[in-house]
């Protein structure tokens, strides 16, 4: 399978990276039964996989009306907060961002594929405090992130992506500490099919009503394997790898990958 999505072709570092794309286009289906893999998680892992905060509701319902038309049919809520019922009938993870306090905040979310944090963990937050660990975030794009979430025009659908490398495929990834403490088992030879790209491609779009703005993330994941299979592909994603900023290998542990990663492009 040729990766729907390679992000590192674009870039390897911190930016925005927003670009518009057309309404009919915001999500990108495909999966025929999101619910069955997202109900399992809500049972099991429920604090990890949706919050919402008091006084969420009027924009939840905006978003799940936005999203019944995108899906060209009614979504019943059927009892369910109305975030979660929109959440359970697409592939993608939905975050609702509301301006709260002076800045844009976390009111709900429903993230069954989250790279490496809960919705526990998140919910209530500015931007500025969700993006406390990605260096520079704060000095560099916080204040224009912040002013793209207050002019977002109503009709406008944008859409970013960003790409890691981990050493599993699960969709469901809250904790990767699991997954990092036995990258030193896999069989080097081995590495083009025990290793991933891991791509989150991202949306944002304004809810008219409520003043809300919807933030979608749907994560596909894809063995290096497949883009070793052409060889201007790896070529392009081995051009990434070494170039890739230091604050963006450091906080994605790249380094981790490293040797791994040198016997996929090496092996070309
Ligand atoms: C245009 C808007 C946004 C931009 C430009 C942006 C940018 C970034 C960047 C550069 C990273 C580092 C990882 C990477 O993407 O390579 C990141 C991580 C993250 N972003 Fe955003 N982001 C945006 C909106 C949001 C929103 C609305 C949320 C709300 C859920 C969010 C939650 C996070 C979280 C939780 C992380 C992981 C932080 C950690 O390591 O703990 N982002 N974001």
């Amino acid at each position: 399978m040729i990766p729907r999505h390679a992000p590192w072709e674009e870039s390897g570092e911190f930016r925005i990276g927003l670009r518009q794309i057309p309404a009919e286009a915001w999500l990108e289906g495909g999966e025929a039964d999101p619910a069955a893999r997202k109900d399992p998680l809500l049972t099991a892992h429920p604090a990890a996989v949706w919050a919402e905060t008091e006084g969420s509701r009027p924009a939840q319902a905006e978003l799940l009306d936005l999203v019944s038309q995108a899906c060209g049919r009614p979504i019943p809520a059927e009892g369910r907060p109305p975030l979660l019922a929109a959440a359970r009938a697409v592939a993608d993870d939905l975050c609702l961002m509301e301006r709260r306090d002076g800045g844009w905040r976390l009111t709900a979310l429903s993230l069954c594929a989250g790279s490496f944090f809960t919705a526990s963990e998140v919910i209530g937050r500015s931007l500025a405090e969700l993006h406390g660990p990605v260096t520079g975030f704060r000095e560099r794009l916080l204040a224009r992130v912040t002013r793209i979430f207050d002019g977002l025009r109503d009709d406008l659908v944008l859409e970013r992506r960003n790409w890691s490398v981990v050493s599993a495929p699960d969709l469901f990834m809250p904790d990767p500490a699991p997954m990092r403490a036995v990258i030193t088992d896999i069989d080097p030879a081995r590495a083009a099919d025990s290793l991933f790209a891991r791509v989150e491609r991202q949306t944002l779009r304004r809810l008219p009503a409520t003043g809300g703005v919807v933030f979608t993330i749907r994560v596909w994941v894809d063995p290096l394997s497949a883009i070793a299979a052409d060889a201007d592909r790896l070529a392009r994603f081995a051009a990434a790898w070494r170039t890739a900023h230091p604050d963006f290998r450091a906080y994605k542990k790249l380094e981790l990958y490293d040797d791994l990663v040198a016997r996929v492009i090496d092996a070309a």
